[in-house]
């Protein structure tokens, strides 16, 4: 049997690559850079590939997907987020679309603790402090933080980050709040508060830490509105989709104090960043690190060619499909 042809949008992990071109013949993109829908629909065509295996910020597009010739049987996504694949049109074209849930929990909850801690304790601006060398030496009230034992933890999106990150808040001493579209069992839950209005929930936490996809039923949910709801000296942390927050509100509410602080792990049209971040002081950036351990994108790969192998070598239904 010939190796059904593979197009990889991106470099994977090695490992990864190793098994792909054991079992595909693997059609690269030299670049490690997200590739145009029309790129993808010329490298697809050309090599009449079996089946994609794409990554976040590939133009998975209605247009590129319309594009795509017959042969293609499937489209993977190296990714839990799906917001890059235009879903409708894969359906139209009968193209099953998987994604890789589960095994970046764990990795994306601990950024998002990571920016809690970071925005709370201000290291971003004391590191920032010591790399221009201003510091004259330790003194009573500088860089003063704020201790999270105690303070209220709002988490939107409480899906399996949104409850790994609780757990995680709970060693902290932080008791937890969330808005989801349902209130999960207790057992989820773990004691966290639910709340069924915006308005309850933000006015009730210190900490906003999102986990809601992108997508345009989401985009700038986090607006100017929604900011003003949260109380004054509350810190927001996005390790979701940029889309979700309106960078312009959120850079005035950093600006004018009604924020004490926000870290943000993913950006409204990244690589780009809004421009008024690049001089924002109480803002902690990432650049889209969620998932980013040896271990998770060892695993998020497997779990893509898990699903690439149900379909191209088994004939089977993929174990994660969204679509
Ligand atoms: C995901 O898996 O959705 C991460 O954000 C990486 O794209």
């Amino acid at each position: 049997m010939p190796k059904p042809p593979l197009l990889m949008t991106r470099h994977f992990p090695p490992a990864v690559e190793a098994r792909a071109a054991r079992d595909y013949a693997t059609v690269p993109n030299a670049a490690d850079t997200p590739m145009s829908g029309a790129e993808i629909a010329r490298a697809a065509a050309q090599a009449g590939v079996a089946g994609i295996l794409c990554a976040a910020g590939d133009a998975m597009t209605a247009e590129a997907i319309a594009a795509l010739p017959d042969s293609v049987q499937i489209i993977a996504t190296f990714s839990a987020g799906t917001d890059h694949i235009d879903l409708k049109a894969a359906a139209a074209r009968g193209i099953p679309v998987t994604n890789t849930p589960d095994v970046l929990s764990v990795a994306t909850a601990e950024i998002a603790m990571l920016l809690i801690l970071a925005t709370a304790r201000r290291a971003g601006e004391g590191e920032r402090f010591l790399r221009a060398r201003q510091w004259t030496g330790w003194a009573p009230t500088q860089l003063m933080g704020v201790t999270l034992a105690g303070k209220k933890l709002g988490i939107l999106g409480m899906g399996r980050i949104g409850q790994e990150l609780a757990r995680m808040a709970r060693g902290f001493g932080m008791e937890i709040h969330y808005r989801n579209r349902h209130p999960l069992p207790d057992a989820e839950a773990g004691g966290a508060r639910y709340h069924d209005s915006d308005e309850g929930f933000l006015g009730a936490i210190d900490v906003l830490s999102m986990h809601i996809p992108g997508g345009a039923a989401t985009r700038h949910w986090l607006d100017a509105r929604r900011l003003a709801l949260l109380r004054p000296g509350s810190i927001v942390v996005n390790t979701g989709r940029g889309s979700t927050v309106d960078d312009a509100a959120l850079c005035a509410a950093l600006g004018s104090g009604h924020l004490r602080a926000a870290g943000l792990d993913v950006f409204d049209g990244e690589p780009q960043l809004f421009e008024g971040y690049h001089t924002t002081q109480n803002l902690v950036l990432l650049p889209h690190l969620g998932s980013a351990t040896v271990e998770t994108r060892d695993a998020m790969g497997h779990l893509a060619l898990d699903n690439l192998d149900a379909v191209l070598l088994r004939g089977e239904s993929p174990p994660n499909r969204v679509g």
